[in-house]
């Protein structure tokens, strides 16, 4: 077992931090208390050829409202799908569409154009944009200016579910993701060529609110709170070069410290053997077998004020591990299997106790097996998803039912980053609402 403070994260969805900025007035929904995250940013938009491409002049119109001043910039296949009149219109300036245009170059070159953007904005991005800039290729004014740029750059990818799931693509995005590109979306469901899956663009209002979020200073109201999360597998040995484990990746449990972080909590992080790097500003302890996940938690729940056991530990380990390798003999063998401790319940039994929150794992029954589970445990809150293949574990998305004593609410298929924050937001709210017990037993 060891410690580590770490840097930054790999798994999930990686946001570059634009920082907070500070909102002028003007824009009509800052006005409302809302939505001043974008206020005078400027936006390089990019639009690349898809069939989503036909909402981008939706999307500058709400852009602009949120007080973003947008320069649109087209890709060639763009220009099949939507209007350049129609996009020089609602943002105000000349699109621009080529590297090569002496005009325009005249009037802002294109090294100044990427300087001058606080952001770029790539949506839709197609399959092709993204195996350009993933591989460093700059074949147009686009994908000149990404490579150009120092500012955070934010994909809404939009392209059928087969070229989508297609290996090089996801190669792609997880090379992009890892220097720190954000992705939003895909969105799931019915496509312009009649599949159903991943890869609708999200709608515009979507990518304006995630933006605005994100370009705001997070929230501290976490700061000083001491969280404590297990995620990923756990590895029980059954001799020493085999072992019993499960298709946790341990994304969303990475993605929840990197929430509490970014809101001000002093996490720990206790994870089994994933290939995620610790979250900036959390402490992470790596741990195997789901013995030494209950002494790491034991050994810090009685200090933490919320625990969120986000981790799929072994439910069984094998009853003695083999000290060496186990031969190849009789035409079949059994393994005994006793209980691991559940770490989960132990720290929901401690007085007095961090607020407490499970998750549950089901492949079928969702509501009543969380429910059950919330009850038998005897936990604050519980978040149940589906499993199964391409379905919440190992996966980049997912979506979750959220349970309470008295209470519920889904949280719809998004990002695990996206649902991080959002279960976050309940449990902040919660546990700021549900009064701790009073330890009766300790010393003054
Ligand atoms: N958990 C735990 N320790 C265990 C088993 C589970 O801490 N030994 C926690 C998980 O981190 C999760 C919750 O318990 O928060 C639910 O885990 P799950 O495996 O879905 O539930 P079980 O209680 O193991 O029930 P079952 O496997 O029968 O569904």
């Amino acid at each position: 077992m060891h410690a580590a403070w770490g840097h930054r994260t790999v798994c999930g969805q990686v946001w570059a931090g634009l920082g907070p900025f500070p909102g002028k007035p003007g824009n009509p929904w800052a006005k409302l208390g809302v939505m001043d995250g974008l206020q005078d940013r400027k936006i390089i938009l990019g639009v690349t050829g898809g069939i989503a491409a036909y909402k981008s002049p939706d999307l500058v119109r709400k852009l602009a409202a949120a007080g973003a001043e947008v320069q649109v910039v087209l890709s060639a296949g763009a220009t099949q799908f939507v209007g350049v009149a129609a996009l020089q219109a609602v943002s105000g300036k000349r699109v621009r569409q080529d590297l090569w245009d002496p005009d325009a170059e005249a009037a802002m070159g294109h090294i100044e154009l990427a300087r001058w953007a606080d952001m770029i904005l790539v949506a839709p991005a197609t399959a092709h944009f993204i195996a350009n800039l993933a591989g460093g290729q700059a074949p147009d004014l686009l994908t000149t200016l990404c490579v150009a740029t120092r500012a955070p750059m934010v994909l809404v990818p939009a392209m059928n579910q087969a070229m989508w799931a297609n290996s090089a693509t996801q190669a792609n995005r997880e090379r992009l993701q890892q220097r720190g590109v954000r992705l939003l979306g895909p969105a799931f469901g019915e496509q312009a060529c009649g599949d159903v899956g991943p890869g609708r663009m999200l709608e515009p209002a979507e990518i304006v609110a995630e933006l605005d979020q994100q370009s705001s200073a997070p929230q501290q109201d976490l700061a000083g709170v001491r969280v404590l999360i297990t995620a990923g597998p756990t590895r029980e040995p059954i001799d020493p070069v085999r072992y019993i484990t499960n298709r946790s990746s341990g994304k969303m449990g990475y993605a929840l410290a990197a929430a509490a972080a970014a809101r001000g909590a002093r996490v720990t992080l206790v994870s089994g053997p994933v290939a995620c790097t610790c979250p900036s500003g959390a402490q992470c302890i790596d741990v195997e077998t789901a013995e030494e996940m209950y002494r790491a938690v034991m050994g810090e729940a009685r200090d933490a004020d919320i625990f969120i056991g986000c981790a799929a530990v072994a439910d069984y380990r094998p009853a003695q591990a083999a000290p060496q390798k186990m031969k190849r003999k009789d035409a079949s063998m059994s393994l005994e299997l006793v209980r691991s401790p559940d770490v989960l319940a132990s720290v929901a039994q401690l007085s007095p106790r961090p607020y407490t929150v499970g998750f549950a794992a089901e492949t079928q029954a969702l509501e009543r097996n969380a429910g059950s589970k919330l009850k038998a445990k005897g936990l604050d809150l519980i978040a149940a998803n589906l499993v199964g293949p391409k379905m919440g574990f190992d996966t980049e998305d997912n979506a979750l039912l959220v349970l309470w004593p008295g209470g519920s609410k889904r949280l719809q298929r998004a990002a695990k980053s996206t649902l991080a924050t959002q279960l976050m937001d309940l449990i902040v709210g919660r546990f700021k609402r549900v009064p701790r017990p009073i330890d009766m037993t300790g010393s003054d």
